[in-house]
């Protein structure tokens, strides 16, 4: 039998707390019940978002290997924690968007809801003390986040997913506007999809009401966090 029990903890996010095991290749994920927006300026938390965020990765992943992404996912463990592979993580969040919306629209002066006449990929640094800059793919060689050659696979598998992801959700009467990632390296240098995809990661508009199914409740005190999070769960588990 596998032995997943928690040693030490390697690292605390803001949503999750990540565990080294007896197994010096996988670590034990827990998903916390705490939300933060605004780099930890606002703080919230309810009971069941971690079950949720992590009944919903644990949903997606499995779908996305079997669709060619290669992921850190292994298995889930219970209600809050899931098995997955080690990996070193690429500082760099990478954003995927389809529909103008949050900082895009923002920064570019477009109305949210107007849809991109092609995907947009964006970097971040991950740095909650900068903000999660935007950088290009240059900063990041420069800066030894990663390679030339690591990035293009990161784009390449970025776009797969949302190949993947953007049917999948639209089948479930939802629009996926756009969507965080982030990417690790396996000892053997193999990059894998790692984190995670929930609403918090996401966003989630409903296709016929264009109601926010995500975090921007959160963020924008629109109400009714728990029932969007909730339902998203059950459209991702809709057969
Ligand atoms: P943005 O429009 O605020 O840049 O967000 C783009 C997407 O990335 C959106 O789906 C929310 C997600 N996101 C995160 O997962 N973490 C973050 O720290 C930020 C700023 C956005």
């Amino acid at each position: 039998m596998t032995d997943t029990t928690r040693s030490e903890l390697r690292y605390e996010g803001k949503a999750k707390r990540v565990y080294a095991t007896p197994n010096p290749a996988e670590y034990l994920v827990e998903y916390k019940d705490d939300a933060t927006a605004f780099n930890a300026q606002k703080r919230g938390s309810w009971a069941g978002k971690g079950a949720t965020n992590n009944a919903i990765t644990a949903a997606l992943y499995p779908k996305l290997e079997a669709a060619g992404i290669p992921t850190h996912f292994i298995e889930k463990l219970s209600s809050t924690e899931q098995r997955v592979k080690a990996v070193t993580i690429v500082p760099v969040e990478v954003i995927v968007r389809n529909v103008a919306a949050g900082s895009f629209a923002k920064k570019l002066g477009l109305e949210e809801g107007k849809t991109l006449a092609r995907p947009v990929v964006e970097y971040c640094y991950k740095s909650d003390a900068l903000g999660d800059p935007l950088v290009n793919t240059d900063t990041a060689v420069a800066l030894g986040w990663a390679s030339e050659g690591d990035l293009a696979r990161i784009r390449e598998l970025a776009l797969q997913v949302r190949d993947f992801l953007t049917p999948f959700f639209e089948q479930r009467g939802i629009r996926l506007i756009d969507f965080k990632l982030e990417f690790g390296k396996l000892p053997s240098g193999q990059i894998v999809l790692a984190d995670e995809i929930s609403p918090d990661t996401c966003r989630f508009w409903d296709a016929e009401t264009n109601e926010k199914m995500d975090k921007d409740r959160f963020r924008r005190d629109l109400g009714g966090v728990e029932e969007a999070y909730g339902e998203m769960l059950r459209r991702v588990e809709q057969a």
